[in-house]
């Protein structure tokens, strides 16, 4: 039988467009056509479809209505109104993390350091509340680009999660690598926060992702996360610090150091750190404790292979692995880092549910829970770490 044809259109034409279309080339439970690529960097644009053979359309308005899904590959910005506008012709959304977010008052004078959190928070839950009301409108759905959800070794412990029916008791996690190289990663008014948003988006998503599996399965409904405790710096930006020229820099006015303190509704708890101030290549783990077993989930510094070479000169065309410093001496060299990650895994599912009406493991409820327990996150920071009620929306 001919396999069900899907047409996809792509917002954006950078780094996540590039990853996203290496993705759509391993998706095997439809067809995919890619209808076409708006972007507003133009000269950007044409690059981009014309190594691919994709057509440049002219508005975002075109690329919706000739798609069956939307990929928004923009900042985060611009993620509520292109996400919006997709739902309202009732087609379906892959939204890059975060879902939504604060990025200031537009203000030129805006400044990530000092601007009220509870302020934050307040705009962020608005957001996030119209792109929940925009969904519940149309029939098309949010599907939360969360690669990490789709990872095979967060897939195999919901597995366990499903089968062996424990309570999750604590979990801690991390990402966290030597700093993004994007400038505009430095300013709040572009990334909505630094690591805690940036990278702590990502153990964060999983650690609710396994209380929502382990409340479905057990009562039928998910357990949601209830008080955040966060503290924040900005370590690269103290007086004192000794730059040795390992650690990125630049950042302007966000946090590069976070931990997130996480207390669910049934009192199990998480603690989460992201930075930008991890040597040694991106450091992407999640470890589970529960009343019948305990799992580590390692994303990066696998072993299924490792690679030796005395001189870094020998490997200056062989990617290694995300964020490395140095090729020389053993490596743990990722064969496939986008299989480890859960890049390919994710579009096949979100594709599986545009074709077929699978359900959404890493859904807008999913979306919602994270980004509304980042900004809650960032109140306790200005509080020193007082426990901050998350909102559920
Ligand atoms: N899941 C992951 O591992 C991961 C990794 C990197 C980036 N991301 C996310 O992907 C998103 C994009 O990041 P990126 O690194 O690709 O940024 P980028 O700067 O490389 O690309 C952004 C693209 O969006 C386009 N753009 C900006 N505003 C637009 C608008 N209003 N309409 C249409 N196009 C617009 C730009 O022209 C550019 O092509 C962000 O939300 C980021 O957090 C996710």
């Amino acid at each position: 039988m001919e396999k069900k044809l899907i047409r996809a259109g792509i917002v954006g034409s950078g780094f996540a467009a590039r990853f996203h279309y290496d993705a759509l080339q391993h998706v095997f439970s439809t067809r995919v056509e890619v209808t076409g690529v708006y972007s507003v960097a133009e000269k950007e644009l044409k690059e981009y479809t014309s190594l691919r053979n994709l057509k440049a359309v002219g508005t975002l308005d075109e690329l919706i209505a000739n798609a069956d899904v939307v990929h928004v590959c923009t900042p985060p910005i611009t993620h509520e109104p292109i996400v919006v506008a997709a739902l309202k012709q009732d087609k379906h959304v892959i939204v890059e993390k975060p879902l939504t977010g604060y990025f200031g008052d537009g203000s030129e004078g805006f400044n990530g350091d000092n601007f009220s959190r509870e302020e934050g928070l307040a705009h962020t839950l608005s957001s996030i509340e119209r792109m929940l009301a925009a969904e519940k409108a149309s029939k098309g759905k949010i599907m939360y680009a969360e690669n990490w959800i789709y990872a095979p070794a967060i897939q195999k412990e919901r597995e366990i999660i499903e089968k062996t029916k424990p309570q999750i008791l604590w979990m801690h996690g991390e990402q966290s690598h030597s700093g993004s190289h994007s400038l505009a990663y430095g300013q709040w008014k572009y990334s909505g926060g630094g690591s805690m948003i940036g990278k702590g988006c990502h153990p964060l998503a999983v650690a609710i992702y396994f209380k929502h599996v382990e409340g479905r399965v057990r009562n039928g409904q998910p357990i949601r996360p209830k008080t955040i405790s966060a503290r924040t710096h900005a370590i690269t930006r103290m007086p004192g610090y000794r730059n040795e020229g390992f650690l990125q820099t630049h950042y302007k006015d966000i946090e590069d150091f976070s931990l997130m303190h996480i207390e669910f509704e049934d009192g199990a708890i998480a603690s989460l750190f992201a930075s930008e101030l991890v040597l040694g290549g991106v450091n992407n783990w999640i470890e589970i404790n529960t009343s019948n077993h305990r799992t580590k989930c390692q994303m990066s510094h696998n072993d299924s292979m490792k690679t030796y070479t005395p001189d870094g000169q020998y490997y200056k065309d062989v990617y290694v692995v995300e964020k490395t410093e140095t090729k020389q001496g053993w490596s743990f060299i990722s064969p496939d880092e986008g299989w480890f990650h859960g890049y390919q895994h994710e579009m096949n599912a979100f594709y599986r549910t545009a074709a077929f009406g699978d359900p959404i493991e890493s859904n807008s409820s999913l979306a919602s829970d994270t980004i509304a327990t980042i900004y809650a996150g960032y109140v306790s920071a200005e509080r020193k770490g007082a426990a901050v009620p998350v909102s559920i929306l």
